[in-house]
């Protein structure tokens, strides 16, 4: 059984018009996707800006209303109750966010940052909480005299990693990471992308891993979803997807090509083969995309590996 899965999801926003405010029509951010995420496992989220990634991460999360679809988490549905505060659905998934800074609240000091989610579920004495910060503090590789401190006295990498101790404090089974590196230099990506994996394997976590780049989720993620336009258009294991041999969607292509080389000697390589993939878009793209550059529904094409292809 998954940990969690998600079907037939779906996120419309109203689009509000006129002096009156009537609903005039509805922004699909996300359209009609299910997937599943094992215990244990990194399933990674990956699109261009604007295709439903953060609201799908959301959704999950209760945080926004879910226009259709269930949820399933540890075999009971919980659509229902999906935004209920304080439910044991809402300690065992957590989120952290595209953009730390605004979810930090410049005002506490990280003691009350951290301790926060713990203090609307738990009741610990003084001693008992502070024991707790500091071992979070500790798990995310920072000392515990950083804890009387406040946010802007951080760097981007270290506010990241305060925002992953408070995502972990209450013990979740899944963590919605979303876009978790993509504010930082490259020297201090990977460094954060090593500590996460760290963390997953101490506390046994699942991640949904977000991006809008292929080449930053490689090493991180067993499964790959490729979202475009608030649909799936590619779903697979990572070394399907990252075989540039296999049968890939045009879109998928794409971004595969976007992946930048760190050797050299392959810089000219691959811009050639860059070039080459954005012209077969450009002539191929109306075969791949329906009425209104729909996307169709996913095809099986291989062992659980699914591409979005005319009937
Ligand atoms: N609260 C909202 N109200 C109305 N429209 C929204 C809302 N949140 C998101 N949208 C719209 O839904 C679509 C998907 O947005 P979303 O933030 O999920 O994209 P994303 O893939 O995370 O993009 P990015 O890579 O830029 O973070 C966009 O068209 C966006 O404008
Ligand atoms: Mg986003």
């Amino acid at each position: 059984m998954a940990l969690l899965e998600v079907k037939n999801l779906k996120v419309y926003f109203p689009i509000k018009g006129g002096i009156m405010g009537r609903v005039v029509g509805y922004v699909k951010a996300v359209d009609n996707v299910s997937f599943e995420i094992e215990a244990g496992q990194t399933v990674g989220l990956v699109g261009e800006s604007g295709s439903g990634k953060s609201t799908t991460g959301k959704a999950i999360l209760g945080l926004v209303e879910l226009s259709g679809g269930q949820i399933v988490f540890d075999g009971e549905d919980i659509t229902k109750y999906i935004n209920k505060n304080r439910s044991p659905y809402r300690m065992s998934v957590q989120m952290i966010f595209q953009d730390v800074m605004s979810s930090l609240n410049p005002k506490k000091r990280i003691l009350d940052v951290i301790a926060e989610p713990i203090r609307n579920f738990e009741k610990l004495t003084k001693a008992e909480e502070r024991k707790r910060v500091d071992e979070l503090l500790r798990i995310v590789g920072m000392t515990p005299d950083n804890a009387s401190k406040y946010p802007h006295q951080f760097s981007g990498g270290q506010r990241q990693r305060i925002g992953v101790a408070r995502a972990i404090a209450l013990k979740p089974k899944l963590i919605v990471c979303d876009e978790p590196v993509s504010a930082l230099d490259l020297s201090v990506q990977a460094q954060v992308l090593n500590y996460l994996k760290d963390v997953q394997e101490q506390l046994k976590l699942s991640y949904l891993f977000i991006s809008h780049d292929l080449g930053v989720v490689q090493h991180m993620c067993e499964k790959l979803m490729i979202m475009h336009r608030a649909r799936f258009v590619e779903t697979g294991p990572k070394e399907v997807i990252y075989d540039e041999t296999a049968q890939h969607h045009i879109y998928t292509r794409r971004l595969l090509s976007a992946i930048p080389d760190m050797d050299p000697l392959k810089r000219e390589a691959n811009e050639a083969k860059r070039i080459k993939v954005s012209k077969e878009y450009a002539e191929e793209r109306s075969k791949y995309y329906g009425p209104g550059n729909s996307v169709y529904d996913l095809k099986q094409v291989g062992d659980d590996h699914h591409v979005a292809l005319p009937n």
